[in-house]
């Protein structure tokens, strides 16, 4: 049963798409479960930067399946879009990706919903990445969604989106005085998509379930993270979907017994995009210092990510409800030349100290970490292959790490490119 999850174990981008990458090689089949295009995964080859929303990291490697399971949201004309630009770049997708048909998609009026409700939120808003991943999820949990299989069937599709398009119509009236849509232009637009996609569309759980049967090793690719998932994030300062391991069954349609292990990735401190508590946020200069040599911009939308000391309150909270069995520290270069590193273990509220990750934003943001200083390290971890490479305050750092998470680190990656990357332990064989 060689199917590995590979979760984010903080708020996202903590280097999910490199590792997946690297893992890949060993796969059979890559597989996404949840989340949409919201995500965004970046890879370095070769100096080449290349960055996944929602076909599986394991893509650029030849002949790789790649499967976009049930549990995903599809906008299809981003999927289409980013199909075009990896084949544009040489990438052969070939009939290497299988989209399942049971999939929900991202409709138009999804992106008008999330943008009216947004702006109508104020300081309270999310700040969402505007992909129309909550208003999809919604119709979906409403039986109100539109799914790939239905865009395949002309008279289903437009008996089904007769039904969305007049119910959502008249909540954007209502609700916010916005314009509806049309109909037939929508109707019209997806069946073109449909006609695209076709060949790309199956029983996804299916395959992958055969796959595990046969002894195959299977990459389960997570989007977002912990911190971001609807039942077990900082609610409702979340994602749409379940991003933990929980998440990977029901998003591909494979049972818990065939799951061999969970790998958390943990950046070596802590990044957050849009709203929401983050206890151990910088808004000093070192905050902008960890933003710039870390390139913490959205690889998404852009904008910029705040950054903060590694939670080791949080990364617990991770590990429980992930049942981490191991994790891969990301972006350990990031913090060289540094004299100290804090690291939090702890919150104080109400005067209490507690080391239990709150369960709701409103506790969250009434939390103050309490800190331990580290000693940090001069000499460069960049690019380093080996464990015995590293400077010793590096290794303290995962080995203070391992100790307060009861895990052991299988990689530690030193630099954005493929190659830079020591391997502790090897999930696959
Ligand atoms: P994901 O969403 O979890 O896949 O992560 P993102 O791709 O959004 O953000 C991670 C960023 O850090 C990307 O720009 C990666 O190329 C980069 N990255 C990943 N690992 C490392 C590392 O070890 N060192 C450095 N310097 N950059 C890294
Ligand atoms: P990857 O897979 C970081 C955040 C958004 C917002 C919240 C809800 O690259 O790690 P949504 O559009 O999902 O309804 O927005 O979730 N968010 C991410 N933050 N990395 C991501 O994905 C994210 N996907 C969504 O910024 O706070
Ligand atoms: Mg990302």
């Amino acid at each position: 049963m060689p199917a590995l999850i590979v979760a984010g174990a903080q708020w996202g981008d903590e280097g999910k798409g490199k590792l997946v990458d690297y893992l890949a090689r060993q796969a059979h089949a890559v597989a996404r479960y949840q989340g949409g295009h919201n995500a965004g995964h970046t890879v370095v080859i070769n100096n080449e930067k290349f960055i996944l929303h929602l076909i599986p990291s394991g893509i650029l490697h030849e002949g790789k399946l790649c499967i976009i399971g049930n549990g995903v949201v599809i906008d299809p004309a981003c999927l289409i879009e980013e199909m075009d630009a990896l084949i544009s770049r040489g990438v052969n997708i070939g009939e290497n990706l299988l989209i399942s048909e049971n999939a929900h998609l991202i409709m138009p009026y999804h992106m008008a919903l999330e943008a009216a409700s947004e702006s109508g939120m104020g300081k309270k808003a999310i700040g969402t990445t505007g992909r129309g991943i909550g208003p999809a999820y919604m119709d979906k949990m409403a039986r109100s969604g539109i799914r790939m299989k239905d865009i395949m069937s002309p008279d289903i599709f437009k008996e089904r989106l007769k039904a969305a398009v007049e119910k959502t119509n008249r909540l954007l009236d209502v609700l916010y005085g916005a314009p509806g849509f049309d109909l037939e232009s929508v109707f019209e637009k997806y069946s073109g998509f449909a006609r695209r996609l076709k060949k790309h569309v199956g029983n996804a759980g299916s395959v992958l379930n055969k796959a595990l049967r046969e002894g195959k090793n299977v990459l389960i690719e997570g989007a977002q993270g912990t911190l971001l998932d609807i039942d077990h994030g900082t609610y409702p300062y979340v994602t749409s979907s379940n991003a933990s391991a929980g998440g990977a069954c029901t998003g591909l349609g494979i049972g818990p017994t065939r799951i061999s292990g969970v790998m958390g990735v943990i950046k070596a401190y802590t990044t957050r995009v849009g709203g929401g508590p983050f206890p151990t946020e910088l808004h000093d200069e070192l905050g902008n210092c960890l933003r710039e040599k870390g390139g913490e911009y959205g690889a998404t939308t852009g904008r910029p990510r705040r950054c903060g000391w590694l939670d080791i309150v949080a990364l617990d909270h991770a590990v429980r409800v992930n049942g981490l069995s191991g994790f891969a520290l990301t972006k350990l270069d990031i913090l060289d030349g540094l004299d100290t590193i804090k690291v939090c273990t702890g919150y104080r509220i109400d005067g209490e100290v507690t080391k239990e990750f709150p369960p709701d934003a409103s506790t969250l943001e009434r939390c103050e970490p309490v800190y331990e200083e580290l000693e940090g390290w001069k000499d460069s971890t960049s690019g380093k292959k080996k464990l015995s490479e590293l400077p010793s305050g590096a290794r303290k750092y995962i080995e203070w790490i391992e100790g307060r998470l009861g895990i052991g680190a299988d990689m530690i990656s030193t630099g954005q490119r493929r190659e830079e990357l020591i391997i502790v332990k090897e999930n696959f064989h």
